[in-house]
């Protein structure tokens, strides 16, 4: 039986995608640190809709996780067509505030994790000559991210690896496809410390619109996509600054640091 697998389906557009995989008649492999959540959601959508859900609880941040996962598969007869690379998570606040070890499991996770599993799991799909790859990245990869900085630039990797990635696999009957959200109604922004930074309530899309964004692209084999007018024409205007230091100084504008701010706010409160 084959499957789609998805990283982080316990919250957020991962779970949101798997809501839509298994509306659409997908079996899914459903892989985060929250078991129970995956087991409520495996009940869920096996009661809702005609397939088997896999769940596997893992801490991806944790080396070598990525070859359990795929052995977990491989040992269990799970053929992987499908291969969703959705959890990551960021850190928000100057680069020299934030914990080493935060931003060596942030890498671990949305850069090593996910070129580890494509590896692994694209082999089988090129000699299957089918398979379909979604890597979420971010519109944080287009510009440098000030007070974001190691966030922004591992979704430039996830990016860059994605694009070139669709490029080799043309006429193999794999595709890979490169999600590209802006700030989203998710865990995301609270796990990232975010909530309070400057527009980060503003305009959010919501996880589902997100999710079916990427669901129809990745379908389609289409390369890119981004979510929400808005957030295309952020995508679009850093393409087309007349300079870096123009584009570093609206990025640092955009994400700037409130920490101050809000201290004072609560000083006179
Ligand atoms: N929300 C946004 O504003 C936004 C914008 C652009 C891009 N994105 C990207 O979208 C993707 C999904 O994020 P989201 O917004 O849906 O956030 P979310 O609601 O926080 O979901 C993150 C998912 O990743 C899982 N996860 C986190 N750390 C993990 C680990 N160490 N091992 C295994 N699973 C882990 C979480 O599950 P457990 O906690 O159960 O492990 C959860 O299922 C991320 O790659 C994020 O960078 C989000």
């Amino acid at each position: 039986m084959d499957y789609a697998l998805i990283t982080g389906a316990s919250s957020g557009i991962g779970l949101e995608l798997a809501a839509i995989m298994a509306e659409k008649g997908h079996n899914l492999i459903l892989v985060a640190r929250r078991e129970e959540v995956l087991q409520a959601l495996k009940v869920k959508l096996e009661n809702q809709f005609k397939v088997t859900v896999e769940v596997v609880a893992m801490d991806l941040s944790k080396s070598e996780q990525a070859q359990a996962l795929y052995e977990y598969c491989t040992n269990h007869h799970l053929i992987v067509n499908c291969l969703i690379n959705n959890a990551g998570f960021g850190d928000y606040g100057k680069f020299d505030s934030g914990k080493l070890d935060t931003y060596q499991n942030m890498l671990q996770l949305n850069i090593m994790v996910l070129t580890e599993l494509t590896a692994l799991f694209l082999a089988g799909m090129k000699q299957r000559k089918f398979g379909q790859i979604l890597n979420v990245g971010s519109i944080a990869a287009f510009q440098p991210g000030p007070n974001l900085a190691v966030y922004a630039a591992s979704k430039a990797y996830v990016m860059q690896f994605t694009e070139a990635l669709s490029f080799e696999l043309r006429g193999t009957g794999v595709s890979a496809t490169l999600l590209s959200p802006g700030v989203t109604e998710t865990g995301f922004v609270s796990r990232a410390n975010m909530s309070e930074a400057a527009n980060a309530k503003k305009g959010l899309m919501t996880a589902n619109s997100v999710a079916m964004a990427g669901y129809r692209a990745m379908m389609s084999g289409k390369l890119n996509t981004i979510p929400g007018w808005k957030n295309q024409i952020l995508a679009f205007g850093s393409k087309i600054m007349p300079s870096r230091e123009l584009l570093l100084q609206i990025a640092g504008r955009i994400l700037r640091d409130t920490t101050e701010l809000h201290k004072k706010i609560e000083n006179a409160t």
